[in-house]
């Protein structure tokens, strides 16, 4: 599951951070307060109160006005604020029903506030209130009902603005205001209304440098071939569209292999066959294409020698992908959760020298051979939950000499002397997580095989 968590670690940096809550200054409210920012998630209010936090040398640099009804912000709503502000102030007023921002709301903190969350409120224009924000990086309107982009107030924010999370629902036509937003870095756009965008539209893109680029959550059936001119992109998400490619060409529309990306998320979408990825994003290192309609793996496409980390859970794979011994050689991580997957023969691990992670969870896994995992000397995590394996396998036993989790939630076990090939198996290097027990007899796994299978009670049998 780490792993999960590291692919999609850098999706959730800027989601939010924590911080000690410590009642060490008064707010003179609900809102609780620690030496690093005041927290207000979900105290029902409905404007930004008023702080009083005189006397009390603090240096905040997050505000958390999440889940409450506000819906306007007025004039000098921050003032009570001035002069306890880091000058790295993160705001977020997510969840809230804000429709109006007043234009001096931020009085007082126009060169502090450095990155602000509006997601999922009620504004159908970018309020002129942002542009007074003079140090800001990063704004995100996600989930707001945004109708127009403002020209003017998107060249005034192209000072500064690096990071811009934004719904397009009301779009059909791809804005033409992003190329006033010149240094920007990361675009992240949810619910593009159209299934295409047209390389007209989409053009100037090309003239930005852009290095993270997401557009997903919309309904898009054919790849936007602009994005083939991005050269400087390393990070790419089209997950959640619609996208149906029967044939491996997908990415064939750019003529030239895209050199810098590393990153690639194709999730939820209904791919029916592995695109030829290799062969335009020859430096892949990650790539999700989990959630999607996959049942084969062809062997003839481009090999992705960078490949570290692949993620092909929630597909309709029946067998191990035997094309990926070719197609990702230098693989660590692979996740095969919630397939089809029916048995692992001893030949479709063998190649993965660098495997350290594997997931087999949530399959109908009924055999796993012995041999399974000889040549995979440093893995070191494997999932086998919820399978329907009846016993523990003695793939196991040629792990023992490192160490090693399996995880065995779930299983119905069947302890008996088919279990004599762990005889050798050490205990204090495999741990076993999940709790697995035997149902006949009715103990646990490691109790078995301490008390019966290297107590040697098979062998006098
Ligand atoms: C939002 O705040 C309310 C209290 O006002 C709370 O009961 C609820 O759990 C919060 N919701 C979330 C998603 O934080
Ligand atoms: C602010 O807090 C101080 C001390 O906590 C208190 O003496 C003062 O009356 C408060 N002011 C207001 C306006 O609430
Ligand atoms: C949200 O604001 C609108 C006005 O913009 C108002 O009609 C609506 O009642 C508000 N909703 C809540 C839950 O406060
Ligand atoms: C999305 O576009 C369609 C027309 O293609 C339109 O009927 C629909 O109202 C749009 N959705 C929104 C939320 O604007
Ligand atoms: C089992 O592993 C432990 C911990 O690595 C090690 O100290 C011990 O010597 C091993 N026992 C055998 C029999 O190899
Ligand atoms: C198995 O043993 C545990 C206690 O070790 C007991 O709580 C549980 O009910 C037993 N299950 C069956 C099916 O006998």
């Amino acid at each position: 599951m780490g792993i999960r968590i590291l692919v999609l670690v850098y999706w959730l940096i800027g989601v939010g951070y924590s911080f000690l809550l410590d009642d060490v200054c008064s707010t003179g409210n609900v809102c609780s307060c620690s030496q690093h920012g005041i927290d207000c998630d979900g105290k029902g209010l409905t404007e930004v109160p008023a702080f009083n936090i005189s006397g009390h040398p603090i240096d905040i640099s997050l505000i958390l006005l999440k889940n409450n009804t506000i819906s306007i912000l007025k004039n000098n709503a921050f003032s009570s604020l001035q002069g306890h502000v880091n000058s790295m102030l993160y705001m977020v007023i997510s969840h809230n029903n804000i429709s109006v921002m007043e234009d001096t709301c931020f009085k007082g903190l126009e060169d502090k506030i450095f990155r602000l969350d509006l997601e999922s409120n009620n504004l159908h224009a970018i309020p002129m209130a942002i542009t007074s924000l003079n140090r800001l990086s990063e704004l995100s309107l996600m989930f707001n009902p945004i109708q127009v982009l403002d020209i003017n107030i998107l060249s005034r924010l192209g000072h500064t603005l690096s990071t811009f999370k934004l719904t397009l629902e009301q779009f059909q036509r791809w804005p033409s205001g992003f190329r006033y937003i010149f240094g920007l870095d990361s675009l992240f756009i949810s619910k593009y209304n159209s299934t295409s965008i047209k390389i007209s539209d989409f053009h100037y893109m090309a003239n930005m440098h852009l290095r993270t680029l997401a557009i997903s959550n919309s309904p898009l059936e054919e790849f936007p071939v602009g994005i083939c001119d991005i050269n400087e992109l390393t990070h790419l998400d089209i997950s959640k569209n619609s996208f149906t490619d029967r044939t491996k060409e997908f990415f064939d529309v750019c003529h030239t292999p895209q050199r810098n990306l590393i990153f690639l998320f194709m999730q939820s979408n209904h791919f029916g066959v592995f695109p030829d990825i290799g062969k335009t994003f020859p430096a892949i290192r990650i790539l999700d294409f989990s959630d999607n309609n996959l049942n084969y793996i062809s062997g003839e496409l481009t090999p992705m020698p960078a490949l570290e980390n692949l993620v092909l859970s929630s597909n309709n794979l029946v067998h191990f992908p035997s094309a990926l011994s070719t197609l990702a050689p230098n693989v660590q991580t692979i996740y095969l959760s919630r397939n089809k997957i029916v048995d692992i023969g001893n030949a479709d691990l063998m190649t993965f020298s660098h495997l350290e992670n594997v997931f087999f969870d949530h399959n109908p896994l009924e055999y796993l051979a012995a041999s399974s995992f000889v040549r995979n000397t440093v893995l070191h995590q494997i999932d086998l939950s919820d399978t329907k394996l009846l016993t523990v396998p003695c793939a196991l036993m040629s792990l023992s000499y490192h160490s090693i989790s399996a995880y065995l939630y779930d299983n119905t076990l069947e302890c008996d002397c088919r279990m004599s090939c762990l005889s050798h198996i050490n205990l204090s290097k495999i741990s076993f997580t999940g709790h697995p027990q035997c149902t006949q007899p009715n103990i646990s796994v490691t109790d078995f095989i301490t008390n019966v299978i290297q107590a040697n009670a098979c062998a006098t049998k």
